[in-house]
């Protein structure tokens, strides 16, 4: 069993897509096992994306970001982290394949309808940015 950390982003949330995505996740057999809506602060986007913060485009994925909530989950799967990201699709949506999240939901390579986990260090600190342990349920 692994975890990995998911946020659907707010254009996502904003277009009402927030039923379909989690159809999605559930159909490919991963689960929700902690979940909940929020409007990211500055401070807390700028922190959960400070690797990009060299980036051109780090302000604007700030700033859009902070638009508006967005609804931040831990799923749990056998190799969960890896499933999802092929559940996401590429990051950007011109080159997602077929049948992918960001194929369906995303608009642009920045408003992208999701995030995942990239990797098992990063999924920890992920999760552990935005949940404590007793938020976290076992099923
Ligand atoms: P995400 O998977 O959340 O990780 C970093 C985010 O930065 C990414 O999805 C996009 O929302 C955004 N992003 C990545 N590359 C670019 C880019 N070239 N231009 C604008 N935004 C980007």
């Amino acid at each position: 069993m692994e975890r990995t950390f998911s946020i659907i982003k707010p254009d996502a949330v904003r277009a009402g897509h927030i039923g379909p995505i989690l159809e999605m996740i559930e159909g490919a057999g991963l689960q929700l096992v902690a979940t909940r809506m929020l409007h990211m602060t500055q401070g807390e986007a700028e922190g959960f994306y400070a690797v990009h913060r060299e980036r051109p485009f780090f302000a604007d994925l700030v700033k859009f970001m902070t638009s508006g909530p967005c609804l931040v989950s831990v799923l749990e799967g056998d190799d969960a982290i890896a499933r999802y990201r092929a559940l996401m699709g590429a990051t950007n949506p011109d080159e997602a394949d077929a049948g992918t999240i960001r194929k369906r939901f995303a608009s642009n390579i920045e408003q992208n309808a999701v995030h995942g986990s990239d990797a098992p260090e990063t999924a920890r600190e992920e999760i552990a940015y935005f949940f404590r342990a007793t938020e976290i349920v076992s099923r």
